[in-house]
């Protein structure tokens, strides 16, 4: 994503404290505990998270307040907000290295948030698009939460002074625009480099995963049907299932990339292979070409389940052991805000606020 015009080509101050230590910076990303975790968020995040944990600094957060920005049952969000700690740690994310933590337990978010909401513009919130699709036609009943979501997520990441985020492709815009806050704060309070100009990192075969159901719609936790998704929780049965009933054309096999690209559906599922497998898409597309999709959609199960079942499997030890869970997010909340403390400390400093 940088080119040689934007900010973050010039030698970045905030990477050389991490680079003594023989770091690349340090990361912040979050997950909403909305219910359905599925192959998109693991192999467009969760994945990256674990293998980039001996490269980085790293702390990962369960963000609960920006679930509810749409409703949540009050008796179902602390388990949600458990599931997914659990998949962080059954995907290979090791608690006691990393900040495991829910956002609401740092209260450093909110405050800085707030700061955010009078530096982002209504002009650029507007823009945003997951906010028109989330909010759909009755933009006029959405949460003001829901629409001020992005200034949260900015607080989140800078809050810690994070020089990388590792999302999915769908979460592209809302980095943006936390670079975009980041470079207003700076020059509004004339404090060149007080926060970094925030690298994403959008990386493997699989940013974005479609829908099994249709290859032009992203998987999403929301998709009313459970056949769109492979959720981590689902066992070798449900997995298969799905698979066996995912949209394909009545064509076999692509025979090239370029065929593939115009053809969605197969698309998808060559990507999700290769990313499960990980291979480069162009050498699983010239494994199966011309092969009828049965072969491979069998190929495609006994991947898929060799390597969720294990972290399948491991999510539902740990939910069973909710107490383990709580003391790695209780460790986490603590180590994250030793960070945010300070930094929020000079934000209100930088900002004026008295502090009698
Ligand atoms: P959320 O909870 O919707 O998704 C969590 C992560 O999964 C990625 N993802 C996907 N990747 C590939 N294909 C898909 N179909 C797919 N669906 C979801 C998302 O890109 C994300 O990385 N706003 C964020 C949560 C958030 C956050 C943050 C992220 C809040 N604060 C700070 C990074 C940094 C969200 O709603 O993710």
């Amino acid at each position: 994503m940088p080119d040689a015009n934007s900010p973050s080509a010039a030698p970045n101050p905030h990477l050389a404290p991490y680079q003594a230590r023989g770091l690349k910076g340090r990361i912040l990303s979050g997950v909403q505990p909305t219910g359905n975790l599925h192959l998109g968020n693991y192999l467009g995040a969760i994945r990256n998270f674990a293998r980039l944990q001996s490269d980085y600094e790293c702390l990962y957060c369960v963000v609960d307040m920006h679930a509810i920005t749409v409703w949540q049952d009050p008796k179902e969000l602390g388990a949600q907000t458990r599931e997914i700690a659990a998949a962080f740690l059954a995907a290979g994310v090791d608690g006691a290295k990393n900040a495991i933590f829910s956002q609401s337990a740092v209260p450093e978010h909110a405050q800085l948030a707030w700061i955010f909401n009078c530096v982002a513009r209504v002009g650029w919130m507007n823009r945003m698009t997951q906010f028109k699709e989330k909010a759909g036609k009755d933009r006029e009943n959405a949460s003001l939460g829901l629409y001020a979501y992005p200034a949260l997520m900015a607080a989140d990441i800078l809050i810690y002074k994070a020089t990388h985020v590792p999302v999915g492709e769908d979460q592209k815009q809302h980095l943006e625009l936390t670079r975009d806050i980041a470079i207003k704060f700076n020059n509004d309070y004339n404090a060149p480099d007080f926060f970094p100009v925030t690298e994403p990192l959008i990386f493997g075969a699989a940013t974005r995963v479609m829908s099994l159901r249709d290859g032009t719609k992203k998987m999403s936790k929301s998709d009313p049907s459970d056949y769109s998704r492979i959720n981590l929780t689902d066992d070798a049965d449900a997995i298969a299932q799905k698979i066996r009933r995912a949209k394909t054309d009545p064509h076999p096999m692509p025979e090239t990339a370029a065929d593939a690209e115009k053809r969605p559906d197969a698309d998808n599922l060559l990507g999700i292979y290769a990313a499960l497998a990980d291979r480069a898409k162009d050498e699983v597309i010239r494994e199966f070409a011309g092969k009828q999709f049965s072969e491979f959609k069998a190929a495609l199960t006994e991947l898929a389940v060799a390597k969720l079942g294990p972290i399948g499997a491991e999510m539902q030890r740990l939910m069973k052991d909710p107490g383990h869970v709580d003391s790695v997010l209780r460790a986490g909340a603590e180590k994250a805000r030793t960070v945010a403390g300070p930094i929020l400390a000079d934000v209100y400093k930088t900002v004026g606020f008295l502090k009698p």
